[in-house]
């Protein structure tokens, strides 16, 4: 492996330091919007569709798009871009990489994932097709088995062996990228939940024997495992249990910074969002009802109990730190009556779905109940 020489890009006047991405799961949906958005970004691409021409944007980016109060001036409130209030990396400035258990490359995930306009692909495909996942870990009963078809590239050898692989393969892209810091970000289908066993994945030492003798560690364990001792970031963007706290005992141990527990950019967003205010403002919230169909590969994955149950239990757990906080509305046991549905509906592609019902008791033994539909996709244009 080639070091590299240059440290840092000049986007500015100011040194900015490079990040790595390294994504696991990077040819899935979320993984090749998201490289193509910012390779489009980062070109100025626009692209022409029945409703008129479409410009590269960052819309719904927290730091690009969103702006930040400072207080009061004599002409009103001043408002900045969030992203000047300190140096941060610029999206474009990103390197990616990745793995995925599927050996397509990113220009033929892109045109599997059904998410972006055509001429926009179209104008992508010459640079997407240069990149490519790096083989992953794969246990089959960590996933849907309908997900097997997908799985044609794949690390071999023991759990040990494969860590070491992973850890390879940071390191390389960190030798080869030029790049200041390198996180790793799962993204990969959402897993079932593993078992917390004492002895086997309780402590930093026993997980890491786990690991040697091939007990039971999930592939998302294993790649948090690996980041933590390359001294990499590690972010979970689905919602099983990666951190068992052997995970958590490790990553302190090397003063490692993990964190994430599901992306929750959707309808849970809006259910966090929407319980803290009904809650904050004294409102009884007794049932809150979900309902989701979607027919992306996601969906897919989640028709299956097991790795739906992850979903669920995420989906259920953003209710209770409010429930919690408000003991003059709910008794020590108390919760809401919550119930989730997830269906998978191949027609509707990448167009997710949900349909929420919030019932909450208001005085004098009325109720109110809120009722909204979300529909979370890039298509349509
Ligand atoms: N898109 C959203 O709005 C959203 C919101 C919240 C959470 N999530 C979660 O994010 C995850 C990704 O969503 P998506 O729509 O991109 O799904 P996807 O199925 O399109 O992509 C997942 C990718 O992971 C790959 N994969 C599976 N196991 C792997 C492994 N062990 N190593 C490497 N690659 C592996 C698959 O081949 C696939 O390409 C899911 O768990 C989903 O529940 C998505």
């Amino acid at each position: 492996v080639k070091p590299c020489s240059t440290k840092f890009t000049f986007r500015t006047q100011r040194k900015v330091p490079r990040l790595g991405v390294m994504l696991v799961g990077w040819g899935g949906n979320n993984g090749t919007t998201v490289t193509a958005a910012i390779l489009a970004n980062k070109m100025g691409l626009s692209w022409n569709t029945k409703t008129g021409i479409k410009h590269a944007n960052y819309y719904g980016s927290f730091l690009q798009s969103s702006t930040a109060c400072l207080g009061s001036g004599p002409n009103g409130d001043v408002y900045v871009p969030f992203r000047d209030l300190l140096p941060m990396v610029h999206p474009n400035d990103i390197v990616f990489d990745g793995w995925d258990i599927s050996s397509l490359n990113m220009a033929q995930a892109m045109e599997r994932a059904q998410v972006l306009d055509w001429q926009l692909q179209e104008q992508l495909r010459p640079h997407m097709e240069q990149m490519k996942p790096r083989p992953s870990i794969y246990i089959p009963e960590f996933i849907a088995a309908n997900q097997e078809g997908r799985a044609d590239h794949v690390i071999d050898g023991t759990k040990a062996e494969q860590v070491e692989k992973i850890r390879k393969d940071i390191h390389d892209f960190k030798m080869q990228s030029c790049v200041d810091k390198v996180i790793v970000l799962w993204t990969a289908n959402t897993e079932r939940f593993c078992d917390v066993t004492p002895g086997v994945n309780d402590t930093a030492e026993n997980l890491l024997k786990a690991i040697e003798k091939g007990l039971e560690v999930s592939p998302s364990t294993l790649f948090a495992v690996a980041s933590i001792l390359e001294g990499c970031a590690y972010i979970n963007g689905s919602p099983q249990n990666t951190f068992v706290p052997g995970a958590i005992e490790l990553a302190i141990k090397h003063n490692v910074f993990i964190g994430g527990d599901d992306f929750k950019s959707g309808q849970t967003k809006i259910k966090s969002v929407l319980v803290d205010f009904l809650i904050s403002a004294g409102l009884k919230t007794v049932s809150i009802v979900s309902y989701n169909h979607l027919g992306n590969n996601d969906g897919k994955n989640l028709s299956a109990p097991q790795q739906f149950r992850s979903k669920e239990i995420s989906k259920s757990n953003v209710v209770d730190d409010m429930v919690e906080s408000n003991p003059i509305l709910y008794g020590p046991r108390e919760k809401p009556d919550h119930c989730v549905v997830i269906k998978y509906v191949p027609y509707v592609g990448d167009s997710k779905r949900a349909m929420d019902e919030y019932t909450s008791e208001i005085m004098m033994g009325g109720t109110n109940t809120i009722v909204l539909h979300n529909t979370c996709e890039v298509w349509h244009s």
